[in-house]
């Protein structure tokens, strides 16, 4: 079961727009994405309660509502057939719990939006991951969203420049768009719209789509041999 994870510490970066996104882009290639909410603001639950049921089907998980009639597994369980699960992250994440998250991550995508407050906040993210040990650079399953991108502005050259001097890969730009204000609104992703209506939009998710799926083919062998032997 391929895990994506979406974090990153500071608020209003992303997170929910790229975890909906990502279950509506999967969802609509014939997937069976499951969606977890590990946020008590509850925002990627509400989206999908939203989502009209003509739309192509997104199992939910709203992992931070903590009850004490079923175990935690039971509570964080998905269809067998789930695939990607993908799992939105709150804000002001402590180290301790985005590590615990990263730990069975076959991809982990930081969005960043270019602000001083946001560019510094990822940095602080970046090092505690690498610092930690729990990720590594060579493993190339951490990539960073340059996110609510207005082109040729100087903060965005500085996020770039910033970027650049991470090593780490820059999946994709999403540029600063309504469409994603109103597709959050109606519970649904980019793909759920009209596709001539955001044509620039879907090429820059097509980034996103091609580095997971490399990721993807990168640990199936492994994941073939282990269940060999
Ligand atoms: N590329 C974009 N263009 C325009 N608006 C965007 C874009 N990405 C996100 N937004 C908007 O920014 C706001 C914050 O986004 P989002 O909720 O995804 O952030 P978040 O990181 O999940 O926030 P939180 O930390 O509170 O969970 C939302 O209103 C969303 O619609
Ligand atoms: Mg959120």
């Amino acid at each position: 079961m391929f895990r994506i994870v979406v974090l990153n510490p500071k608020g209003g970066s992303g997170k929910s727009t790229v975890a909906t996104g990502l279950a509506a882009m999967y969802a609509a290639r014939g997937y069976h994405p499951a969606l977890m909410d590990f946020d008590p603001q509850g925002t990627s639950t509400r989206w999908l309660e939203k989502r009209s049921r003509n739309l192509p089907e997104i199992h939910g998980v709203a992992a931070y509502a903590r009850t004490i009639a079923v175990t935690r597994s039971f509570q964080l369980r998905v269809p067998q057939d789930a695939d990607p699960v993908i799992v939105d992250t709150p804000a002001a994440l402590q180290t301790q719990h985005f590590i615990e998250h990263v730990k069975d991550a076959d991809a982990v995508l930081v969005p960043v939006m270019p602000s001083d407050a946001d560019i510094h906040a990822c940095s602080r993210c970046i090092g505690h991951l690498l610092i930690s040990g729990k990720i590594k650079r060579r493993e190339n399953r951490l990539g960073v969203i340059a996110n609510r991108v207005k082109p040729n502005t100087i903060i965005c050259r500085t996020l770039m420049r910033f970027l650049d001097q991470l090593q780490i890969p820059v999946i994709t730009t999403l540029r600063d768009s309504q469409s994603y204000v109103h597709a959050g609104e109606l519970g649904q992703g980019i793909h759920d719209l009209n596709p001539a209506r955001v044509h620039p939009e879907l090429a820059q998710w097509e980034q996103l789509w091609s580095w997971l799926e490399s990721r993807r083919h990168a640990i199936e062998p492994a994941e073939s041999f282990a269940a060999a032997h």
